[in-house]
């Protein structure tokens, strides 16, 4: 029943990198269109990897995506399956890429993306997308700043969108510091800061990235003391309010935690910080958000009334106006009865606190 209850959750991905997000469906597509023959580009469940075989793969999707027409089919068909798993409001994220060879530029590689968002949107999908460039650490901060620029251009012209700005790549490699300049001129121009924070211990750059302070904070694996973190950064994040994005089964297989048991879920969630269940990268690490939500209540002993609270609390993390947020809850709200009525049950909406809106 559980399984179900949670594939017809209306649900909130905030944390959806596209091309780790590549179905298998998909990648056969542009297999076939590229003339070539299977890959290994995702894991197997159940299966445990180590970071750089991780980023392995996405360097192998990357070959596949190297085109406008294949960053357009990757987005569109990525929002679909979203779509399918009942997530009514998603923030993709992704690194604009500029390919040489087939004349694709940072700037092409976004629209593709934007065209493929307002083909869903002219849709009528019962899906609300907006995206995050992200700056992949590994590419040094001229590239960080050109990507900055390039988010403010299109927020600009594109301001539904184009909300944010977020801080990606291999955590192993650069020091998260050098990005603060860059991640200030974009706070500054009003895009919002979702930063991959303490993923493996990393002290030196943590507490500094922590004050900026950002929107929120991918994975925040290593902050807790328990976890070679520190109590100040606690402290940080407490004081701050800053939201979680969690991705259960991406840190189980990159092994930044030894268990589910130990997943830093447990920590934030018992002090009830706002903690939103997010997949990461649903297509290399075979997933689904209905599965992270599953996996979420047989691992944390969660009640149907818990994962219903951890859904509709989400919104309030969202980096979309006010006004989108009342739409997004009243939606829970109308669906609401039917899904109590389906699964006979009564979904409590108190015992874990609504945070403030950010
Ligand atoms: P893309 O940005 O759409 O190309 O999605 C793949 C990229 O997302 C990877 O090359 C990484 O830079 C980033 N990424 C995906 N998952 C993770 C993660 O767990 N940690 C850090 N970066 C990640
Ligand atoms: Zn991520």
């Amino acid at each position: 029943m559980i399984k179900e209850f949670c594939e017809e959750l209306p649900k909130v991905e905030l944390h959806a990198h596209i091309n780790g997000s590549v179905s298998e469906n998909t990648i056969e597509k542009l297999l076939s269109r590229k003339q070539k023959s299977d890959h290994q580009y995702s894991f197997k469940k159940g299966s445990t990897a180590t970071l750089n075989e991780c980023f392995e793969k996405f360097r192998l999707i990357h070959q596949l995506t190297d085109d406008t027409d294949s960053v357009y089919q990757v987005t569109y068909d990525v929002i679909h399956e979203f779509h399918e798993d009942n997530v009514k409001y998603l923030e993709l994220r992704s690194t604009p890429r500029e390919v040489p060879k087939t004349g694709m530029t940072r700037e092409l590689y976004v629209e593709a993306v934007l065209r493929a968002i307002s083909k869903c949107e002219a849709e009528n999908l019962d899906i609300v997308v907006k995206l995050l460039l992200s700056i992949d650490r590994r590419n040094g901060i001229s590239v960080g700043h050109e990507t900055v620029k390039l988010a403010q251009k299109f927020q600009a012209s594109d301001g539904e969108r184009v909300v944010g700005v977020d801080l990606s790549g291999d955590p192993n490699v650069g020091d998260g510091r050098d990005f603060i300049p860059v991640l200030k001129e974009a706070r500054d121009s009003g895009l919002r800061l979702s930063l991959h924070l303490c993923e493996v211990p990393a002290l030196q750059e943590t507490m500094d990235l922590l004050c900026l302070p950002p929107d929120r904070i991918g994975h925040g694996t290593c902050l807790h003391p328990e976890a070679r973190g520190r109590q100040e950064f606690v402290d940080t994040v407490i004081n701050h309010k800053t939201p979680l994005e969690l991705c259960l089964t991406s840190n189980l297989i990159g092994q930044t935690v030894p268990d589910l048991d130990n997943h830093q879920f447990r920590f934030w969630y018992e002090k009830q910080h706002p903690c939103i269940i997010c997949t990461d990268d649903k297509g290399v690490f075979s997933t689904s958000l209905s599965e992270e939500y599953q996996l979420a209540a047989s691992t944390f002993d969660l009640q149907p009334s818990d994962l219903w609270r951890l859904s509709l609390s989400s919104i309030d993390s969202a980096f979309c106006d006010e006004q989108s947020k009342e739409k997004l809850r009243e939606k829970w709200k109308l669906c609401k009865p039917q899904i109590e009525k389906r699964f006979n049950l009564k979904l409590e909406s108190s015992g874990y606190q609504t945070q403030k809106s950010i």
